[in-house]
């Protein structure tokens, strides 16, 4: 079967790098796609925003399945573009991918079903955000933009001053909705599950590093590093978030006529009272499918398929290596404000001859030379028997590589690495 795989980021070059092993795979194109994912599939120039182009493209190159992989063109319904003229697609609907693409929905839903998450108020104009935060909210407080931001679009504000400022900031931009949240205390795991719409799948956890510098300092990123699993999220509440949140969730929507096809990507608080929900994702995480799809066993075109096709009740659980992996992203500098654009990346081959394997982002070629053209641009993922093995495996890799404008932190998965250590305070 002909594959047409959607985006150019290292969660892409992962999938790709995990579609190219399966069997039933004939040719993968990739759009936009990368150097990286170039190693797997052809790369097209397609716009995503450009839905008939795409079909057209499909259709041409008896494309059998498209994977979706980040979140823009699904809130914008291109799944939707696709299933309206057959074309099997890993990824949810528009109505659907409102998970993702407004807060608010999700919150409403939250409410409607009974799902643990923070108390909220939706707002529409800066007084009533004032009011909010006058009347119902103690601090810390979080602030939200209803729609997509790239990561950027929350603060949790710890004083008064910085919470006002916030929705200040949010309310200059006429028409802004916004999220006013009560603050979850707890440590964060991400859970990842399957489903196409009826039948649930999960498909393993995770933890990431948002913020840029080593400690967890620093402004907030799409996200530094990651390991899988989150071993936080024992086996016992698992299945607590997905009986409270991630099963009602799927199954209101399908009652309320817009069934939820693809991965949902559950950012969890774990508390003192249970997992509650911070937010969901429409799409697998970056740089979390990075260490997913090293630990997947499977054939990942059979299981996004069986999605696509409404047959997941038929597949057996996923089978995921015991073996944890670690990525760290390596950045250009100035990330996550502008990034130096260009640099030289060298000695890849080097870093993947220690066994890790090294997943392309933000790259491009000039000429023969690989060079940075993003904020993110390789994510260094290895996998061994302890996260703190893995851990040193994926830096032997970092410091193999030669990346002068680049940076990475030093310390990813420092708190399973403490844990197994027993020195966790
Ligand atoms: P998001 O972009 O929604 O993932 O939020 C970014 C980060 O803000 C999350 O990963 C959390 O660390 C934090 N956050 C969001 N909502 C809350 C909340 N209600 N309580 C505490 N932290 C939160
Ligand atoms: N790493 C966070 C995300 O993919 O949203």
């Amino acid at each position: 079967m002909n594959v047409l795989l959607l985006g150019s980021g290292g969660r892409e070059h992962a999938l790709a790098w995990k579609l190219a092993q399966s069997n039933g795979l004939d040719t993968l194109y990739a759009a936009p796609g990368n150097p990286g994912i170039a190693a797997h599939a052809t790369c097209v120039a397609l716009n995503a925003t450009d839905h008939a182009a795409v079909v057209a493209f499909v259709k041409d190159h008896d494309i059998g399945l498209v994977v979706v992989g980040p979140e823009a063109p699904l809130v914008d319904g291109l799944a939707d573009s696709l299933r309206a003229e057959g074309v099997p697609v890993f990824g949810p609907s528009k109505a659907a991918a409102q998970l993702e693409g407004s807060k608010g929905f999700t919150k409403d839903l939250c409410r409607r079903a009974d799902i643990p998450t923070a108390g909220y108020v939706r707002v529409n104009t800066l007084a009533e955000a004032q009011a909010a935060l006058a009347t119902t909210f103690g601090l810390p407080v979080v602030i939200k933009a209803d729609g997509l931001a790239a990561g950027k679009g929350v603060t949790v504000a710890f004083t008064k001053a910085e919470a006002e400022g916030a929705i200040a900031d949010l309310f200059s931009v006429p028409g802004a909705e916004v999220v006013i949240e009560e603050f979850l205390e707890g440590e964060e795991a991400s859970l990842f599950v399957l489903t196409d719409g009826e039948a649930l799948l999960p498909f393993g956890s995770a933890q990431d590093h948002k913020r840029v510098g080593d400690g967890d300092t620093g402004p907030n990123t799409g996200g530094m590093g990651a390991y899988s699993p989150a071993r936080v999220l024992t086996p016992g509440l698992e299945q607590q978030a997905i009986d409270r949140i991630v099963r009602p969730t799927v199954d209101t929507l399908r009652a309320e006529g817009m069934p939820f096809s693809g991965v949902l990507y559950a950012g969890l608080m774990l508390t003192e009272q249970g997992p509650k929900l911070i937010e969901y994702n429409a799409r697998f995480g970056d740089p979390e499918c990075q260490v997913l799809m090293l630990r997947f066993q499977g054939d990942l075109l059979a299981v996004m398929l069986a999605v696509a096709e409404g047959r997941l009740a038929e597949l057996p659980a996923p089978d995921f290596s015991d073996d944890p992996a670690l990525t760290v992203v390596m950045a250009a500098a100035g990330y996550p404000g502008t990034p130096k654009a260009g640099g030289a990346i060298d000695a890849i081959d080097d870093a993947e001859a220690t066994g890790a394997v090294v997943f392309q982002a933000g790259t491009r070629m000039d000429g023969e030379q690989l060079v940075a053209s993003g904020g993110r641009v390789l994510a260094v993922t290895a996998s061994a028997a302890t996260v703190g093995e893995a851990q040193a495996a994926a830096y032997r890799a970092v410091d193999a590589i030669r990346f002068p404008d680049g940076f990475c932190r030093r310390d990813i998965g420092w708190r399973e690495v403490a844990r197994e250590a027993g020195t966790e305070l």
